[in-house]
């Protein structure tokens, strides 16, 4: 089985005066159901990273395989589809928008899934109504609630974020990244907002989301964070370290 992540040599250098090596000739693989944790200072290349697999910019040198497809030549049409398909993105400050429901936060993300023309091009092995066109808002709003279901948060459906605890926005979040099917799920700094407690209940999430075969990759300065996943990498000026 391909890898779910395969970085061979990836650079990404910023054109300033001097250039930065935001990332120096990264070696990564990541397994099927791995839990990475990345851990590093402020400035080492963490979130350069995590956007360069999220397809969200591209290395200046190297190739990037995600599930076996090599994602450095792809049009942008094509990575933003691939990206809606297999990955979902989950950041320390959630993102939801204020003025929508629970419900509503969810369902959005499939409009950001579609917006690269994903149309007809669905993943093969995404389940119905996963992505894509001939779903209507009933159809989307049924899957969205599978996802609330998924992550504890079925009795806040029709909630503004407003009304809810740090925690409980983060679950919203996370059920927003699954709408899409993703295989993968990258995280910056996820619990960097949340209490102790909160903060146990996003692992346990992550912990069950693991068990069904979900690769996760987590940006995180908490050791408590890093203690949960199953391997820890580390980063420092732009150079990836295992261990
Ligand atoms: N768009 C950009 N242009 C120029 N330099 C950048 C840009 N984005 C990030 N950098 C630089 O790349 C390095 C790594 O940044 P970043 O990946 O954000 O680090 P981290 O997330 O670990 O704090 C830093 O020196 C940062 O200043
Ligand atoms: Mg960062």
């Amino acid at each position: 089985m391909n890898p779910v992540i395969h970085l061979n040599d990836v650079s990404r250098v910023f054109p300033a005066d001097p250039p930065v090596h935001a990332l120096s000739k990264i070696r990564l693989r990541v397994e099927q159901g791995d839990y990475v944790a990345i851990v590093g200072p402020s400035g080492s290349g963490k979130s350069t990273l995590l956007n360069t697999l999220g397809l969200l910019d591209r290395p200046t040198a190297g190739s990037y395989l995600l599930d076996g497809i090599e994602t450095t030549t792809l049009k942008d049409g094509a990575r933003t589809r691939l990206r809606g398909h297999r990955i979902g993105f989950v950041y320390q400050s959630f993102h939801l928008l204020d003025h929508r429901t629970v419900a509503e936060n969810v369902m959005l993300a499939e409009m950001y899934g579609r917006s690269g023309g994903a149309g007809g091009e669905r993943a093969r092995k995404e389940p119905p109504g996963a992505t894509g066109g001939g779903y209507g808002r009933r159809g989307r709003r049924r899957r969205a609630e599978e996802m609330l279901e998924k992550v504890g948060m079925s009795h806040r459906v029709d909630f503004v974020p407003g009304r809810l605890s740090g925690g409980e926005r983060q679950r919203v979040a996370i059920a927003r990244a699954l709408m899409g099917g993703p295989s993968l799920l990258l995280c910056d700094e996820p619990t960097g907002n949340l209490d102790s407690r909160n903060t146990g209940a996003v692992l346990d999430l992550f912990d069950g989301l693991r068990d069904q075969g979900l690769t996760l990759l987590v940006i995180t300065h908490e050791d408590a964070v890093s203690a949960r996943a199953n391997r820890r990498v580390r980063i420092s000026d732009g150079i990836l370290t295992e261990g």
